[in-house]
């Protein structure tokens, strides 16, 4: 498990139309619908970057609905491994409607997602290693350790007093503020 790999060699795009059946009574895209899209993606992803099919869910965390997308869009989702633990990986899925008559892409929504490669008997198991590129690539690998000891907290699986990410950045806000 030695290969080292970047958040591009796990990139997702997935382009789609919104159809009656998927939006709720205002005609827009229903937010379950879009959560599992964005699974989806994410999924393929994590498969992609673990090389292997058994890659599960573990959380889904900061999942933001910024703008309504209404019947009828071209949504295109963007998902890609931002780092990768031992064997659970982070994925950002950024969400994007498309105007086909004027060309306008803008930004509805993002979501972050963890995903944990595991063998045939569900028991998580070693992934490669990531090495952001761009800018955008290195800020979010270096987010990333902080949103996993949040979401740990938040699940009751990691003491709030052994988050080291979150006690700097609330150290570093003190200082900011005197
Ligand atoms: C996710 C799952 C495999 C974790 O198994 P586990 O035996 O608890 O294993 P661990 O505690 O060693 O956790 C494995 C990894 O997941 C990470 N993890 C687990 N829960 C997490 C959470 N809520 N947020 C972020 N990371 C989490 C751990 O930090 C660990 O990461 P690392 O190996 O990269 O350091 C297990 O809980 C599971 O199978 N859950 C059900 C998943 C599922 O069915 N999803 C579909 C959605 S319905």
């Amino acid at each position: 498990m030695d290969k080292v790999k970047t958040p591009n060699d796990s990139l997702t795009i997935m382009t789609n139309i919104v159809l009656p059946n998927e939006t709720n009574y205002l005609n827009n895209l229903f937010g379950g619908e879009l959560l599992s899209r964005m699974d989806k993606a994410c999924s393929i992803s994590a498969r992609r970057h673990a090389h292997t099919h058994r890659v599960v869910t573990a959380s889904v965390n900061q999942v933001s609905f910024e703008v309504p997308i209404p019947v009828g869009s071209i949504v295109k989702i963007e998902a890609k491994v931002t780092r990768a633990f031992n064997s659970s990986m982070e994925i950002i899925s950024d969400v994007w409607l498309e105007d086909p008559s004027t060309g306008q892409i803008i930004k509805t929504n993002q979501g972050i997602y963890t995903f944990v490669a595991v063998d045939a008997n569900n028991k998580p198991i070693p992934i490669p290693k990531i090495v952001p590129q761009s800018q955008e690539e290195k800020d979010r690998y270096d987010a990333a350790l902080r949103r996993k000891q949040l979401s740990l907290v938040i699940a009751k699986r990691m003491d709030p007093q052994d988050a080291t990410e979150l006690k700097a950045l609330f150290a570093q806000k003190e200082e900011g503020s005197n």
